[in-house]
């Protein structure tokens, strides 16, 4: 199935994909897809792009979407950076970035996916008024974030009230990665950025 749904290599040309009607969708770090394919069965319009560089994610994902005879979904196994690098601007209709590596040492806080460079680079390629969801269960992430977005240029933060951030979306389906993160006693915080 890989090489049938994966991207190839150079830019990415999307006249070839035929279901954009709902738009497109990219998650950034979808590690074993359990989200990914529930988000594409749901809205079988759409189409979806997941990155993930751990090759049992993909390999999950793969299975996954051969079980459920999913369609609509496209993988780059690698690093998300350079997948962005790849895609026409203002292509995504949307960007998911669900519980992304922590690094939560002070010294490997630099390897955070979320910098001033990647949401530059995020934004380039979203569409106005495109959303980018954030999630994470380590409150220093979500601070590390917040601050970022703050002196962003593209990015204002939709917030009114505390549900905003600690309820997560109605698509929202939860991993065994979320499960264990509150099992160990923390909780999520769920953000939303719109693209200006
Ligand atoms: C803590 S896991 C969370 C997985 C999933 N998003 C979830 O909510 O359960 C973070 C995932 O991000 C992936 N990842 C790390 N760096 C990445 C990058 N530069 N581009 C894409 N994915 C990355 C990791 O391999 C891992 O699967």
């Amino acid at each position: 199935l890989l090489p049938r749904v994966a991207i190839g290599a150079g830019a990415v040309d999307l006249a070839d994909w035929p279901f954009r009607a709902g738009g497109l969708y990219l998650e950034i770090g979808f590690g074993d897809g359990e989200r990914l394919v529930h988000r594409a069965k749901a809205r079988p319009d759409a189409a979806f792009l997941g990155c993930e560089p751990f090759v049992n994610g993909v390999a999950k994902l793969l299975a996954s979407m051969e079980r459920e005879q999913v369609g609509n979904i496209r993988i780059h196994a690698g690093d998300a950076r350079e997948l962005l690098d790849r895609l026409p601007d203002a292509c995504l209709d949307g960007v998911d970035l669900f519980y992304p590596d922590p690094w939560p040492k002070r010294r490997h806080r630099k390897r955070r996916f979320v910098s001033d460079e990647s949401l530059s680079a995020l934004a380039v390629r979203m569409k106005p008024q495109a959303l980018l969801r954030f999630a994470s269960d380590i409150d220093d992430y979500t601070g590390w974030t917040l601050a970022r977005v703050a002196r962003s240029p593209d990015f204002t933060w939709l917030v009114d009230r505390p549900a905003d951030w600690r309820i997560p979306w109605p698509d929202w389906q939860s991993t065994r990665y979320e499960r264990k993160a509150f099992a160990e006693g923390r909780e999520g915080a769920y953000l939303t950025f719109r693209r200006r």
